[in-house]
């Protein structure tokens, strides 16, 4: 097992029965540039998505294909995989709850809990909505009698069931949502669960027999496992549970479970009480996010509303959509998405800021000193403060990403952008290159604005994974850029005499048609 500080993050495994939309893409987006991060700062990091894949839903799909759920869902996870790769997604590992390590986990667990006396048979009453595969009772209902989530109808169904014992993990589980302030964050989530335990926990339904498209009872195969209790033990499937306990012990308990805000009481309540069943640890951190919404409303296929993120990766890339969602939306809270903000950005941010950045820096490199970088002589009041700048930007940066503020990482990097685009006003280096005396100060001007691309290619690495190997290749660095690491954004690291690379548009400005 590595020597290196462990690092567990996961994403929700999605439904695939729909086209994932760029809501979707968010998560995946966010989960990746944390898990970027952490190994860019030495950790090692076990990233895991995956696809949910069972329930009542999909075999339905299915049955009006006229193929077999397999076969469904084969085809829909493929262009999940595809979207992901289209993305720069680096997971270490995809899950598909169809997948025969799964099941032989799930249905171990369902047998220990049963054993243990906390899994039982009783009849199922109650209200269920299909597409959010949810139970509710009649209180929860909304103001129409449907579904609180998605406000669809809900069936009344009443079934001989598997019920787990939830009731009687909930004091436990309320004292330790209390005592550890950071396993639910934001706070406003974590205020949400503490009201819903103090409610009350009932016993939760965990099987089903009115469909089969799912995982049966290991001691009663007439029944499938409740889509959710299959679906949260996908978390320890890939990291050993099964087959490999020094695996398992490095990587468990997981440090983040990012989810979306609407999941976040079954990542908090539900796997918090089959993880206590369990005897296993809770996860350290479940983070709920924001959504993605469109003109106020959450972006989702039944509103008919859905961003398409393969388009748009199609039309602007990767980078550009990756740094829209990361900037534009402070994590934990809703945002918007528009093709005009995008647009805004790409030519403000990418294209001007940074784009011209590199090329006016690599153009003067090349046109004043044959793209030879030297560090010059003395440090001038303009160097001394761009320096500091750098050192300051580090600093806030890391501490930033490492509270997952991942909008305002970005910005204090952009701001490290700007300060350099200032600093070549400042310099006026066509002005230094006409006068031979001040031929020290070109050549540490220079050496500066290298060096701050340098640094800044570090720092938005994990964000713009792409980009950041672009500018790395055109400042000349032939290095494995898989090999730079958190420290090396630390200021003078560019060898005196080192030679540049050439310029190449990063990305093309968006002319808007009127
Ligand atoms: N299959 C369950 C998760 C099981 S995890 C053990 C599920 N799948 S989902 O496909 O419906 O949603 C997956 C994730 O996508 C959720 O975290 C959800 O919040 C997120 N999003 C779906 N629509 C979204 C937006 N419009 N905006 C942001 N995230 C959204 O739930």
């Amino acid at each position: 097992m590595s020597e290196k500080t462990p690092f567990y993050i996961t994403t929700p495994i999605y439904y695939p029965s729909a086209k994932l939309h760029i809501g979707h893409a968010y998560c995946t987006t966010v989960a990746d540039t944390i898990a970027r991060f952490k190994r860019l700062a030495g950790y090692d990091v076990f990233f895991l998505t995956g696809s949910d894949e069972h329930g009542q839903k999909i075999q339905q799909a299915a049955e009006k294909e006229g193929v077999t759920p397999l076969q469904y869902v084969d085809r829909i996870v493929a262009g999940f995989q595809d979207l992901w790769r289209l993305l720069g997604i680096s997971y270490d590992d995809f899950i598909r709850t169809s997948e025969e390590r799964h099941h032989e986990l799930v249905q171990a667990i369902f047998q220990q809990i049963y054993d243990q006396g906390d899994i039982y048979k009783g009849e199922y009453k109650g209200l269920y909505c299909t597409p959010c595969e949810s139970y509710w009772t009649k209180l929860q209902l909304d103001e129409n009698g449907c579904c609180p989530d998605c406000h669809r109808p809900v069936q009344e169904v009443a079934e001989e069931a598997y019920f787990f014992r939830m009731s009687k993990y909930a004091d436990r589980l309320l004292a330790y949502i209390n005592e550890h302030p950071d396993f639910i964050q934001p706070v406003s989530r974590r205020n949400e669960m503490i009201a819903f335990i103090e409610q009350g926990l009932e016993d939760l339904c965990v099987s089903r027999t009115s469909f089969d498209w799912g995982i049966p009872v290991p001691f009663d195969p007439k029944h499938v496992v409740y889509v959710w209790f299959d679906a949260l033990t996908n978390y320890l499937t890939p990291i050993g549970y099964m087959d490999d306990k020094a695996k398992f012990n490095h990587y468990w308990p997981a440090d983040v479970h990012l989810v979306g805000k609407e999941i976040v009481r079954f990542h908090t309540i539900i796997w918090g009480c089959m993880l206590m069943a369990l005897g296993l640890d809770l996860p350290k951190k479940v983070y709920g996010h924001g959504w993605l919404i469109v003109d106020g409303a959450k972006m989702s296929k039944s509103v008919g509303n859905v961003v398409d993120p393969i388009a748009l990766i199609e039309e602007f890339g990767a980078d550009a959509v990756r740094y829209f969602l990361l900037r534009e939306i402070t994590l934990g809270q809703d945002g918007n998405i528009s093709r005009d903000a995008l647009i805004g950005r790409i030519n403000s941010d990418l294209a001007n800021d940074l784009g011209n950045l590199l090329h006016r820096t690599l153009s003067m490199a090349k046109k004043y000193r044959g793209g030879v970088i030297t560090k010059g002589a003395g440090r001038t009041d303009f160097d001394a403060v761009l320096e500091d700048m750098a050192a300051a930007t580090f600093a806030d940066y890391t501490e930033q990403m490492e509270r997952m503020e991942l909008s305002a990482a970005i910005k204090t990097a952009w701001a490290l952008i700007s300060r350099t685009n200032k600093y070549i006003d400042e310099t006026a280096p066509w002005t230094l290159a006409k006068d031979e005396a001040k031929a020290a100060e070109l050549d540490s001007v220079l050496y500066h604005l290298v060096e701050s691309l340098r640094v800044t290619s570090v720092l938005i690495s994990p964000f713009l994974p792409v980009t950041a190997r672009r500018i790395h290749g055109q400042l000349g660095f032939t290095s494995d850029f898989d090999s730079v690491q958190l420290a090396d954004a630390a200021w003078g690291g560019t060898p005196d005499g080192h030679t540049v690379g050439s310029a190449e548009q990063l990305f093309p400005r968006i002319e808007i048609e009127k």
